[in-house]
């Protein structure tokens, strides 16, 4: 089929260099001259693994190319929707000044019977009124929505193997024919067996933050505990063990630490709650608000524990930050912890050293007056306490001994629960953790 992918971030990018692995022949459309020469010169924009690979197989192959005229997407048959809906300056709800210059953009190049397929995080009925605007240009263009759930650090893989596809429909003879088309881009995943679910836009809007909100929700709830554990004297990772072994509650997304960061949990859930409130129903989502508090008040708490350690005031002090990206296998830094933790020490007195196997130059944009170094021993070197704040393989496996040779303190703050207690104290160390008291 031809595609058109319109927005070239991290889902359009991704997406647009999947479905060309898929077999089909795709124009992948951005407003941002750079970010098109690199996706054209077989350069991913960001950090994640697997993608210069399928992005470079694509590209060889003939199938796809990029541009910034949207006039590129005239012959298409379908156009997904990529575009980003940050959180409004200011403000929880989403901003949707990107999806709408996209579809006014693409209007006037919709062919006959060409279908528009949604995959941007929307608030729910955002569907329902670009299916209006999109029958009026062009009355025999569709709309689907089919929503993302790709995680940074195993996009390729969570785009050509999904968990489940998720279709939102329109209604009436459209239904079956989008339907159709949708099949037909993913016919490859669906003979894998992939799930498909099939609703209304109202549904598939839903399923997606309802997805985000749960994970977040999970992810919250544990850290609940941890601070439960932090007064009563037990050991989270314990706790998270025990209940997920009940298959009902499953042990994935039970970390207990710094908690959520990222362009999607936390703005998600914050929109999701905006949108409610628009709609007279904030009551439901309250939760949320908790949910959102207690991931707050995770950062807070690293940054008190280590004040505590460093004898109740990190003025001076030296301070080693292991870890800017959100998380593990990305150079994401949106929303970090880490990077919210170093800036909060180094605004406390510390001088903070960060390190990241990729997103420092990322970071350094972001919070320009911290400390960057590249290689581990650097950031360490005679550093009072070192905190691991991003759980990268490299950090999980690091050698107490070899680093005890490099600080001047041996104090080792686990922000991700994801070293080994007994390990680290042997070799002479203070450890400490969220969720567990100091003798755990
Ligand atoms: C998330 C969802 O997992 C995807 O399904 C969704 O498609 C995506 O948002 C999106 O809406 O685009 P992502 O933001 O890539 O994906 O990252 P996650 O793996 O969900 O992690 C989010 C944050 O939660 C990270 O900061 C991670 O460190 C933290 N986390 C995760 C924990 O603190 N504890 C855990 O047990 C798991």
């Amino acid at each position: 089929m031809r595609l058109s992918v319109i927005g070239c971030g991290y889902l359009g990018a991704v997406h647009a260099a999947s479905m060309a692995k898929l077999g089909h022949e795709v124009v992948g459309i951005d407003i941002d001259q750079n970010r098109i020469d690199t996706l054209s010169a077989g350069q991913a924009p960001f950090y994640e693994p697997g993608l210069p690979e399928v992005l470079n197989e694509a590209l060889a192959s003939g199938r796809l190319r990029f541009s910034t005229d949207m006039a590129s997407a005239r012959d298409a048959d379908v156009h997904f929707l990529c575009v980003g809906t940050p959180q409004k300056a200011g403000e929880y709800a989403a901003d949707l000044t990107y999806v709408d210059s996209a579809i006014d953009a693409l209007i006037p190049y919709l062919g006959e019977g060409a279908l528009v397929v949604g995959k941007s995080t929307v608030p729910v009925g955002t569907a329902a009124r670009l299916d209006i605007a999109i029958r009026e240009a062009q009355p025999s263009a569709m709309l689907a929505w089919n929503p993302e759930f790709l995680r940074e650090g195993f996009a390729v893989k969570d785009t050509l193997h999904p968990d489940r596809l998720v279709y939102g429909l329109p209604v009436g003879y459209a239904h079956t024919i989008a339907k159709a088309m949708l099949d037909e881009v993913y016919a490859a995943t669906i003979k894998d067996g992939t799930p498909v679910v099939q609703t209304d836009f109202v549904t598939a809007e839903l399923v997606k933050v309802a997805a985000n909100s749960f994970l977040a929700t999970k992810i919250s709830f544990i850290n609940a505990m941890a601070e439960l554990c932090e007064i009563t004297g037990g050991d989270v990772t314990q706790l998270a063990d025990a209940i997920g072994h009940d298959k009902r509650i499953g042990r994935r997304f039970l970390n207990a630490g710094v908690g959520f960061g990222g362009g999607c949990l936390p703005k998600d859930i914050r929109a999701f709650m905006a949108r409610a409130a628009e709609l007279g129903a904030s009551e439901p989502l309250s939760f949320l608000r908790e949910v959102d508090a207690i991931n707050e008040r995770r950062r807070h708490r690293m940054v008190e524990l280590t004040i505590e350690e460093c004898g109740g005031s990190i003025r001076g002090k030296r301070i080693a930050v292991l870890g800017a990206a959100f998380k593990p296998d990305s150079d994401d830094v949106r929303n970090s912890p880490a990077l919210d933790i170093a800036a909060a020490l180094q605004a406390g007195g510390a001088t903070v050293i960060v390190t990241d196997p990729q997103a420092l130059d990322n970071a350094a944009r972001v919070q320009p007056t911290l400390t960057y170094a590249k290689p581990i021993y650097e950031a360490v070197l005679n550093a009072d306490a070192v905190l691991l704040l991003t759980e990268w393989s490299e950090y999980r496996e690091l050698d107490p001994d070899s680093l005890a040779q490099l600080v001047r303190n041996r104090c080792i703050l686990d922000g991700r629960n994801v070293l080994d207690p007994a390990v680290w104290r042997a070799a002479g160390w203070s450890y400490r953790a969220l969720g567990r008291a100091s003798a755990n």
